[in-house]
């Protein structure tokens, strides 16, 4: 036990009357072979989400195949841990297998049997670790950047109400769990009034959604502090709760300018847009630093409206950005380098916290 006066050790202890803070987690960390990144996750994360290991495709990769080992350990860490344990994610376009919506000919599947998959599927896993997992990404992106609806085959084949089924399933599978909405550039003002549109036409039909995950993959200058801030407010308005799901700055330059974090966006590699092969030059430390402070003092001063803060991943090594939207690149987007080590960021996050 540290007295009260010694500054925070860890993440979870800075903000703990705050909100949760956590990291997305791969099979190596949660099957214990990434040891060290595991002791760091006890150390600093009151939260944890898989990264990958309950998406359809990793828990449910064939029609009669469940494939629960991964998952279950993950839970179980949770448990161990006493974490608060995120489920991600139960309805998706990225993914999720072909299979899923097609029959034994190759052809798209009727409605009917589509929502019986779904139903099938959430049930069979939500239900697993009905009162374990603590929080239900439900659906997962489905709004274009500019509000509208995805053409996703779950829009295709079953029309707007697959949202409400999702949802109405969701909570059958597990009512006490807290079920979200979540997607990328939630900041932006046409998704932001997307999302809203969405909570909103689930609410009037009496579907309770409990929050809106906002991913928060962000770049050293974009989005604006303003329109997290707006987007924050608008969910809040709601009357759910906010989360940032999927927090990481990436450093990197890019061809296309992007935002956001659609995984199907990729561009073949070129060295020139992986600049830091040997390390990150300082003035970039920097700017990460001061980027990750301003974004953390934004949280802050919201925590009364968020619930929980969570970095998609541990360290460097383990980061997505390595290998998205381009393969092979030595990316800087964590609080943790590459040696399990606080960079400057992650003192910084500490202090937007003492503020
Ligand atoms: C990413 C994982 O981090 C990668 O390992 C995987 O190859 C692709 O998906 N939005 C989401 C996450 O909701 O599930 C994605 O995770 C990143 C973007």
């Amino acid at each position: 036990m540290q007295a009260a006066t010694e500054a925070p050790v860890s993440l979870k202890q800075a903000f703990k009357d705050d909100f949760y803070v956590g990291a997305a987690l791969n099979g190596r960390q949660v099957s214990g072979n990434d040891a060290k990144a595991l002791n760091l996750i006890q150390e600093q994360f009151n939260t944890i989400s898989p990264e990958n290991l309950l998406k359809w495709e990793s828990v449910h990769p064939q029609p009669d195949v469940y494939n629960f080992e991964p998952a279950d350990n993950y839970v179980t860490l949770g448990e161990q841990e006493d974490m608060f344990i995120v489920g991600h994610t139960l309805v998706w376009h990225n993914q999720t297998p072909k299979w899923v919506f097609e029959d034994e000919q190759g052809k798209p599947v009727s409605k009917e049997v589509l929502l019986k998959r779904m139903e099938d599927h959430i049930n069979t896993v939500a239900g697993r670790y009905k009162g374990k997992i603590d929080s239900w990404d439900v659906v997962n992106e489905a709004l274009n950047d500019d509000g509208t609806l995805r053409q996703s085959k779950w829009l295709q084949i079953i029309g707007e109400e697959y949202l409400q089924k999702a949802f109405e399933f969701a909570r059958q599978a597990d009512p006490e769990a807290e079920l979200y909405y979540n997607d990328y550039n939630l900041w932006k003002p046409e998704k932001r009034a997307g999302a809203v549109r969405l909570v909103r036409s689930l609410q009037e039909k009496g579907i309770k959604v409990d929050g809106v995950g906002m991913q928060g993959h962000y770049g050293l200058e974009s989005p604006s502090l303003e329109d997290i801030e707006a987007s924050i407010k608008a969910f809040s308005d709601l009357g759910v709760k906010v989360s940032f799901s999927e927090v990481d700055i990436d450093v990197l330059p890019n061809p296309s300018g992007r935002a956001g974090a659609d995984i199907d966006a990729t561009f073949d590699f070129d060295e020139k847009y992986n600049v830091y092969t040997t390390g990150l030059p300082d003035s970039v430390q920097q700017q990460l630093t001061a980027r990750y402070a301003e974004l953390f003092d934004l949280f802050k001063k919201h925590s009364d409206k968020i619930d929980r803060v969570t970095f998609w991943g541990v360290t460097d090594n383990d980061s997505w950005l390595n290998n998205w939207p381009i393969k092979g690149r030595t990316s800087y987007p964590m609080l943790f380098d590459r040696e399990y080590q606080p960079k400057p960021a992650y003192e910084a996050v500490l202090k937007a916290a003492a503020k």
